[in-house]
């Protein structure tokens, strides 16, 4: 047996155990072994919401929460922000390396002729109500691709794999695009290829009756570093739902579509548009401390705060915070940053914050730039699903090739009634709704 090796008494049965330890994890598996007659079905471990359980082997992004660390395929997220442009990211996300100048032209041709959506996907969009929540809409939209690419159900083809990357990658924007000019009502904008992948979706969104988009390069490049900073983050609620519908070797799409609708959820990236929500609420600097008391009183919580993994100072907070004043110098100052910074300010030094490590993080900034760019709180996690659909399929990719890697299903505790005696129909009583 190895020195990294733990040692386990059953005290049950008195039973001895050594476990492997490797990569400071045992595993759960190897418990199974741990029974207390050959009839038991041996030990299993508990742990809703996967809080100390890792579900994968990956190379893709490291985190140290503790420090506030983030690399991506072991580069600083700071570095990457500051030097390359999203599509550089997800060329080293999906393939391990950054691109040379070769590479990035390719890829970057590739993508932007991905751009086009199938008119019948465009039909299928002018279905949906005026009002719909645009996230709902990208998350129908990108599963119904599904019906345009049947081919993408041969996910154990690398090439065919590959295709539904790239299609991906290049249609997320314009179907954002879209479902944002379905709310308003405007006609929707063909991608233009002369455009960086950015430029092109901010032509998408905004050009109206001008013959060519012009994107403000201070614009353009702060949305480049928001897409950079939200490109991937290791095994979050929606990446660990891209592999877990991936697991069953459904097609990407549909993978991409789970994945985006885990997003939606304000404890996820749904967050962003939250925070406008607070920000609105409180409305004022001078409400603020009475507003972090509410918080404290369990009255809901303070929206961009708080993380599963980091317990320091989310590293994209703060390059989004700088990113900001670059957008302010452009689009004049949002009012809110204030009441964002003051209540940065009083939860840092309060006691019930610093207690439990609550710093902020990603969501709390990016809606203020958003929302002085001219973006409707709505889209705020439509704008976070375009990045990171590279970080899922670079999750995805990784899974489907992992040998490890079974159809995903974890286990139970059944607390529930056993071997019941069937009552017919007529005999039964009524149950009530909160029974149920
Ligand atoms: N405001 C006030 N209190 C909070 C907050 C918050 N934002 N976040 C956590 N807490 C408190 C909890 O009430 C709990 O207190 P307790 O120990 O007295 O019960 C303690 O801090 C630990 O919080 P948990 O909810 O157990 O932490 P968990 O890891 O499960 O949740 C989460 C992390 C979901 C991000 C949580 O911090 C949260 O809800 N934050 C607000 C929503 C948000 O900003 N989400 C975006 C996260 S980033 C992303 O997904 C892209």
């Amino acid at each position: 047996m190895p020195n990294e090796s733990i040692t386990i008494t059953d005290n049950r049965t008195n039973h001895v155990y050594a476990l492997p330890i490797e990569n400071g994890t045992v595993r759960a598996m190897d418990l199974r072994q741990i029974k207390t007659d050959p009839e038991d079905f041996g030990l299993m471990t508990y742990d809703p919401a996967f809080m100390n359980t890792a579900s994968c082997r990956s190379s893709v992004t490291f985190i140290d929460g503790e420090r506030g660390i983030l690399e991506y395929r072991g580069y600083p997220i700071e570095v990457l922000a500051e030097h390359c442009t999203f599509l550089e990211v997800a060329h080293l996300l999906l393939f391990g390396e950054l691109p040379n100048e070769t590479q990035l032209k390719d890829w970057t041709y590739e993508i932007t002729h991905h751009t086009m959506v199938h008119e019948t996907t465009k039909r299928f969009m002018e279905g949906f109500r005026h009002d719909a929540h645009p996230m709902a809409l990208l998350v129908s939209t990108v599963a119904a691709l599904a019906t345009v690419y049947p081919e993408a159900r041969d996910v154990h083809n690398p090439r065919i794999r590959l295709l539904q990357i790239k299609r991906l990658i290049g249609k997320m924007p314009s179907i954002a695009a879209m479902s944002y000019r379905h709310s308003l009502g405007f006609p929707y904008v063909y991608p233009d290829n002369d455009l960086s992948y950015t430029a092109n979706f901010m032509n998408m969104l905004w050009r109206m009756v001008e013959p060519k988009y012009a994107a403000n390069p201070v614009l353009e490049r702060a949305l480049d570093i928001l897409f950079i900073l939200h490109a991937d983050h290791e095994q979050n609620c929606s990446a660990s739902t891209m592999r877990s519908v991936g697991s069953s070797h459904a097609d990407p799409y549909l993978a991409t579509a789970a994945a985006a609708a885990a997003l939606s959820g304000p404890l996820h990236g749904g967050a962003n548009e939250e925070v406008l929500r607070m920000l609105d609420e409180i409305g004022s600097k001078d409400r603020v401390p009475g507003y972090i008391k509410e918080v404290k009183e369990g009255h809901g919580k303070l929206m961009g705060f708080g993380h599963r993994v980091y317990k320091n100072y989310d590293p994209r907070a703060k390059i989004i915070k700088w990113t900001a004043e670059k957008v302010f110098e452009v689009t004049g100052r949002n009012p809110k940053i204030e009441i964002a910074l003051e209540l940065e300010r009083i939860a840092l030094q309060d006691e019930y914050f610093i207690k439990r490590k609550l710093y902020p993080n990603v969501d709390f900034y990016s809606g203020i730039i958003y929302e002085a760019m001219g973006f409707k709180p709505e889209m705020f996690t439509v704008l976070f699903a375009i990045p990171r659909t590279a970080g899922w399929l670079a999750q995805w990719q990784e899974m489907i090739v992992d040998p490890e890697q079974k159809i995903g299903r974890p286990r139970q505790i059944y607390i529930g009634s056993r071997m019941r005696e069937f009552v017919p129909i007529e005999k039964r009583e009524a149950v009530s709704a909160k029974k149920a």
